[in-house]
């Protein structure tokens, strides 16, 4: 498959919008823009278009949750926040070609009935933020933004909104609350954001990748991305972004459903030192491991699913046969444990202890009751226990690696030796005199 939403990488100025224009950007707005809004909703529904995201819902279902008849504003906003170990995907489309996200983002806006769009970015990407804005200026510039543009009635503006650092914010609800200006926690569903979101006025959230689809599926047609994956629930090109021991890391396109066997073999170059693979991650930190005789199924999300885990974000993190899967797990809770935001006991509990037991386990004072546990916490905090999937994106990596590679976890507990006895704190003396020994 030639490179769709990668084509210009590595071409000189692939950013600026006269490039763009070059290789045919913007021709699918103006398609779109004498279409009716329906029929573009409609088109992108037809495609099978799922949520690059981590979800996979269909972009084109949920653009029709938007109430058409409503008198309130309607928002679209794009999550480039890409805050999760293992996924950096979004940023390459940012860096080598933004008109394509600010196409997707302008006819997504149209089909929803929105005049205002946000690209919420993480604080840490100083410099796609920055590319960002300038693709805008650029766009303005031409009448692609703004006011009555190609003057056709229709005013768009986007506006770049830069989060603080927090995973959390990746999360659509939070990601709307930050852009409020409050701390960015989630809110309870229902209602959802098509509904009521940001500023309480209908709104759509998608990913980066999801939105820079969007052009390619109106300049070519439905039936053509459909005819891109491995069947219409699972279609397109894909970004793999693959991570780990692999000789070469990186971002790759190529058609959803291609097998992690190829990705990692021949894409990736293999297994880094010539190492057998031991276990991946097939979708971003948040994803359920899986072991290396699953390396044969396709990369994509029904697939995925059906194998036990989730194709996410398509950040595969690779492991190769060193790794100890005790040191992994403590890794990826640490992770957790700190970007929890607090809101939800069971998350911001749960994740702590399991950190301490992971941790335990590690230094050598693991008990085997300690299993148990770790599977009594990832029982309790996922599946509708919390606020937020915050509290899946920690069991599942639990339960998985206890799974799968269960007898590392208890040939450390084998080797334990019981925990010193508890010292008791030496209290400070108790002085008569106040502070400053006055
Ligand atoms: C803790 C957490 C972090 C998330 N981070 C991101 C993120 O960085 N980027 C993203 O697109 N979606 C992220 N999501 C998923 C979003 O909530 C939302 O489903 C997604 O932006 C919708 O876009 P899509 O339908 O195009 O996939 C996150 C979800 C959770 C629970």
């Amino acid at each position: 498959m030639k490179p769709i939403l990668l084509r210009a990488r590595g071409e000189e100025n692939s950013r600026s919008i006269n490039t763009y224009l070059r290789l045919g950007g913007y021709a699918a707005l103006k398609r779109a823009l004498i279409m009716d809004p329906a029929d573009v909703r409609e088109e992108v529904k037809n495609s099978g278009l799922r949520g690059r995201g981590g979800a996979g819902f269909p972009a084109g279902v949920k653009w029709g949750f938007v109430p058409q008849s409503t008198t309130r504003p309607r928002y679209l906003i794009c999550n480039a926040d890409e805050s999760e170990p293992g996924t950096f995907k979004d940023r390459e489309i940012i860096h080598t070609e933004p008109h394509m996200l600010l196409e997707g983002i302008i006819i997504a806006s149209y089909a929803i009935g929105a005049n205002t769009a946000y690209i919420y970015i993480r604080g840490e990407f100083w410099t796609e933020a920055e590319i960002l804005e300038r693709a805008i200026a650029e766009a303005c510039r031409k009448k692609y933004l703004g006011k009555d543009i190609l003057r056709t009635g229709f005013d768009i503006d986007i506006h770049v909104h830069r989060g603080a650092g927090a995973y959390i914010c990746g999360e659509e609800t939070a990601l709307i609350e930050s852009i409020e200006g409050k701390r960015g926690q989630p809110r309870l569903k229902p209602p959802f954001p098509a509904v009521v979101g940001l500023f309480g006025c209908p709104t759509v959230v998608n990913n980066v990748e999801t939105l820079a689809c969007v052009p390619h599926i109106i300049e070519h047609g439905a039936e053509w991305f459909a005819g891109i994956g491995r069947d219409v629930r699972n279609s397109g090109p894909k970004l793999y972004g693959v991570s780990g021991h692999v000789e070469k890391p990186g971002v790759y396109e190529l058609p959803m459903g291609t097998t992690f066997r190829e990705i990692i073999y021949e894409h990736a170059g293999g297994i880094r030192g010539g190492k057998k693979l031991k276990a991946f991650i097939p979708g971003g930190s948040s994803c359920p491991v899986l072991p290396a005789d699953r390396v044969d199924i396709p990369a994509d999300f029904d697939s995925v699913a059906e194998a036990g885990s989730m194709l996410g974000s398509g950040g595969i993190i690779v492991m190769d046969e060193t790794v100890d899967m005790v040191w992994a797990l403590e890794n990826l809770l640490t992770f957790y444990a700190h970007e929890s935001c607090g809101q939800c006991t069971p998350c911001r509990e749960g994740s702590d202890w399991a950190l301490d037991i992971v941790r335990r386990i590690r230094a050598g004072h693991g008990q085997p009751r300690d299993l148990e546990a770790l599977e009594r916490i990832s029982r309790h905090a996922s599946q509708g226990m919390t606020i937020c999937p915050l509290g899946d994106a920690f069991c599942g990596p639990i339960a998985s690696f206890l799974k799968h590679f269960r007898h590392e976890f208890e040939d450390y507990i084998a080797r334990a030796e019981p925990l010193p006895p508890k010292k008791l704190p030496v209290l400070p003396v108790r002085s008569d005199r106040g502070p400053f020994g006055i």
